[in-house]
């Protein structure tokens, strides 16, 4: 049982409510392919964002079983309920009064699905970190390292990126050769001043629902070809971009970007099952950004999630010309252009 739920395993429960707000990341070194019980299978770092965020409102009560019920943008959703559930019962084990209790959640997104935002990671946070207050409601803990720690342990439980959104900034999850790293939490990253605020605008090629769930690409890791060789990779572009973002490098930072966006695509492209999630505008649109580049010098990067749409990542610094640029010549490639930053965690509210 791990340390950070034992001090839960026996309490009586009690009616509570909690909301929280808590953001969307981007990773820059990916999380792909895991071992059982969410261990990934290579350390990865994110940015937290700051507009894409998660409202969560959570009521917890005492009930003979366990049901959920849960309203997105005040509709009914069965699906998702059923996936809260289904994360409730895998914790039963550390806390098992966890098995009678009524859980009503009204939760609400600030960007729409199909963003090329995973929605997962501020969605599991905000409610993981409801549960990580209910859990102190229930018997006090008034250490707050323990608390993020907490809520990081629980949120990758239930989608292993959610655990690197309980902390604002740019973010660390799995062993690596960082003090205090774990395959259990994420931790918090100090990076160079010059780069502690970046933008992200999210080119959304295509909002169409993905054909091949994350799930789905993370199992296909196992019987790759090219998983320990992926995995190596990984680990040397995360301690790489680490010693980038710490010296304030942002061209380093950049071609590790993008060198990790490629590499997760190209594990799609060559897993045993192959399929691609990119269009034919993220393709154009990553020659228009690699022309732009070698013409100007200026430092606008790319990195893609599982999915067709680009994040283009820059520092503040430099957001005049860039933001020129993508307006002219990159939104006539896309459905809908989103913008965002480096933002500074979640926010009890
Ligand atoms: O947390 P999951 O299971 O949705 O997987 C996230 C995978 C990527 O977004 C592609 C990479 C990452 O590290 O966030």
């Amino acid at each position: 049982m791990s340390q950070l739920l034992a001090p839960f395993h026996s309490v009586t429960i009690q009616d509570f409510e909690s909301s929280w707000t808590s953001p969307a990341n981007i990773a820059f070194v990916k999380y792909w392919g895991k071992k059982s019980h969410q261990i990934p299978a290579n350390p990865s770092l994110s940015m937290t964002l700051s507009e894409c965020t998660t409202t969560t409102k959570t009521k917890f009560q005492a009930a003979n079983g366990l049901t959920v019920r849960l309203k997105l943008n005040g509709k009914s959703e069965e699906k998702f309920a059923t996936k809260i559930k289904d994360y409730l019962e895998s914790l039963q084990d550390e806390l098992p009064w966890i098995l009678n209790l009524s859980v009503e959640i009204e939760t609400s997104n600030t960007f729409p699905h199909g963003a090329g935002i995973a929605s997962s990671a501020s969605g599991l946070s905000a409610f993981a970190l409801t549960l990580t207050e209910y859990l102190t409601h229930l018997k006090s803990d008034t250490e707050e390292t323990l608390f993020y720690k907490r809520a990081s342990y629980l949120s990758r439980l239930a989608s292993g990126s959610a655990c690197r959104s309980v902390y604002g900034g740019f973010t660390s999850w799995g062993d690596s050769a960082l003090p205090e790293s774990s395959d259990l939490f994420a931790t918090s990253l100090k990076v160079h001043p010059k780069l502690a605020a970046l933008r992200d605008t999210v080119l959304v090629i295509s909002s169409e629902e993905k054909t091949i769930s994350s799930r789905s690409g993370h199992g296909r890791m196992n019987e790759h070809f090219f998983a320990e060789a992926r995995y190596s990779q990984a680990r040397d572009n995360f301690s790489r971009c680490i010693s980038a973002l710490q010296r304030g490098e942002m061209d380093d930072v950049g071609m590790i970007l993008e060198a990790e966006a490629l590499a997760l695509h190209a594990m799609m492209l060559t897993s045993p099952e192959p399929y691609t999630l990119l269009k034919p505008n993220t393709l154009s649109a990553i020659n228009a950004i690699w022309d732009f580049r070698k013409e100007t010098n200026l430092p606008l990067y790319f990195t893609l999630d599982a999915g067709p749409n680009l994040h283009l990542i820059y520092p503040e610094s430099q957001k005049n010309k860039i933001t020129t640029f993508i307006s002219h010549e990159l939104a006539p490639l896309t459905e809908n252009i989103i913008h965002d930053k480096t933002g500074i965690g979640p926010k009890k509210c």
